[in-house]
């Protein structure tokens, strides 16, 4: 099994301490720290802007992946790339100019995903998917942290990956919502590379060790 990113996500960790969250996600082996940015029109609940992204680079580490739930993501790619985003990802669904917004986030030096809701099949991606260094499947319906993995994420999980199999792409599947350590290893073993996870980390009592838990996932795998 290829080596996993895990990205927790700061939209479950404690807004009045998050120097100490951040700290933590500093010390763990996250990889990416996921970042929800909600304007409460394409998702019902709002989360915060680029002042606070910008906040949070002074004193994390890690590479910012960026989750637009926003409306007209185009109008705000160039601010949160200069408040610190690495990989900025706006979905499908907001998108009616979707390659053209892909090439203006590769533009700023940033990563590229495209977002899908639950309902959206994966083959939307299909003539776009060479241009994504990302796709992120929602496995919850986007707006909250908290909810319940939506269990038929798996199946597009596996043809996603079978997509970028049969085009020899590198692009990555990253999954979004209701992951933790009971359904980790399923989703790798489906073929994500990059598991998103708010409250399995900050709402446990050891979060680091749930990072390392899911980092170390598929280590004891023997190779025949
Ligand atoms: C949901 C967000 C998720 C959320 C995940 O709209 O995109 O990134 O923070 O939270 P959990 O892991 O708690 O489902
Ligand atoms: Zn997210």
């Amino acid at each position: 099994m290829k080596k996993h990113l895990i990205a927790p996500s700061v939209l479950a960790a404690d807004f009045t301490n998050l120097a100490k969250d951040l700290k933590m996600i500093n010390e763990s082996q996250a990889d990416w720290l996921h970042v929800d940015i909600m304007d409460g029109r394409f998702v019902p609940n709002i989360s915060f802007g680029m002042n606070i992204v910008k906040a949070m680079k002074s004193v994390c580490d890690k590479p910012f992946d960026v989750h637009l739930m926003i409306v007209e993501p185009e109008k705000y790619i160039e601010q949160f790339r200069a408040a610190g985003a690495d990989v900025i990802t706006v979905h499908y669904e907001t998108c009616p100019h979707l390659h053209r917004t892909i090439q203006q986030i590769k533009a700023t030096g940033a990563k590229a995903g495209v977002a899908i809701n639950p309902h959206t099949s994966v083959n939307v991606l299909e003539d776009i998917l060479e241009d994504c260094d990302l796709a992120l499947l929602m496995s919850v319906n986007p707006g909250f942290g908290g909810q319940k993995f939506i269990y038929q994420t798996l199946k597009k999980v596996e043809r996603l990956r079978e997509m970028i199999i049969v085009r020899n792409l590198n692009t990555l599947i990253e999954i979004d919502g209701g992951v933790g350590l009971q359904n980790a290893e399923v989703l790798l073993k489906a073929g994500a590379d990059v598991l998103v996870a708010g409250s399995a980390v900050f709402k446990a009592e050891h979060p680091s060790e749930v990072i390392s838990r899911m980092k170390s996932l598929g280590e004891n795998t023997l190779m025949v």
